[in-house]
């Protein structure tokens, strides 16, 4: 079953388009192990899928124990997203895609800026081959994400000045990945990308709560999924936290 279709199943059966961001930080590994299981597992029926990132990779060790991490998140029948922010030569890239599968995750994040050719297409071309996704960063959430998505470029098949978003976007369709990511706190980038894309890539949008974006105008633009990280995980009952912003959003059938 290909990552859009699994995610999509899991949003359906717990009424939720809630990606939790397990970005938690403990000083003793074994703590922030057991922290993240344990978090994984009160939050997970609120949830439509678990991401998870480098700072938890580097203490924890991709084949040991966040594989393990992935498993619970499997066993809670969600998928399990690796922010990887894939960035370099198609050799490497590939190499650093097949680890992140081999320990499990369903889908990869990439950055756009290498390229298609000898850059993200034999990530792309792995993942297909064993029914992954590839997320691809089109407009970022932070407060610089403009200088960079947002500049205005010269479109080279065309010679037309268009913002790099927009730009990136039709690349997203070309080269084929399962889905895009731009950030909630550009609602009106989320409208525009999502006018290029139509319903076949589904928009993934972090950047709610803390770094400003509001849940219901990423969704009302055209998000189809949040991603959601410290408004949930340093609350003080992060289940309840995920299920009262489910209760705002209800995703029906
Ligand atoms: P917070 O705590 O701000 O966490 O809710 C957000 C999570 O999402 C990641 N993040 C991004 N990932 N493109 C991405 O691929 C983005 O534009 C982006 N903005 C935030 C961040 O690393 C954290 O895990």
């Amino acid at each position: 079953m290909s990552f859009k279709r699994i995610i999509s199943e899991s949003a359906a059966a717990n009424r939720s388009p809630i990606v939790l961001a397990l970005d938690l930080v403990r000083e003793d590994k074994e703590a922030l192990f057991k922290q993240s299981l344990s978090m994984i597992r009160s939050a997970s029926r609120f949830l439509c899928a678990v991401k998870i990132n480098r700072q938890l990779v580097l203490p924890l060790g991709l084949l040991d124990r966040v594989a393990a991490l992935v498993d619970e998140i499997h066993g809670q029948g969600l998928p399990a997203i690796m922010d990887a922010k894939i960035n370099d030569i198609g050799h490497t890239n590939e190499l650093i895609a097949s680890q992140y599968f081999s320990a499990g995750f369903d889908a990869v994040t990439a950055s756009p800026f290498v390229g298609y050719k000898d850059g993200l297409e034999p990530v792309v071309r792995l993942a297909k081959s064993q029914q992954r996704g590839v997320l691809l960063l089109v407009h970022m959430s932070h407060k610089g994400a403009s200088e960079g998505y947002g500049q205005t470029v010269i479109d080279q098949s065309t010679g037309q000045r268009r913002p790099q978003f927009e730009v990136l976007a039709e690349k997203a369709l070309r080269w084929d990945v399962d889905v895009v990511i731009v950030g909630a706190t550009f609602p009106e980038t989320i409208r525009t990308v999502r006018s290029i894309l139509g319903d076949s890539v589904p928009v993934f949008s972090p950047g709610v709560g803390v770094q400003g974006g509001s849940l219901s105008e990423a969704l009302a633009a055209g998000a189809k999924y949040v991603i959601i990280g410290r408004s949930i995980y340093e609350s003080e009952d992060p289940a309840r936290s995920a299920e009262s912003m489910r209760r705002s959003v209800e995703v029906r059938g």
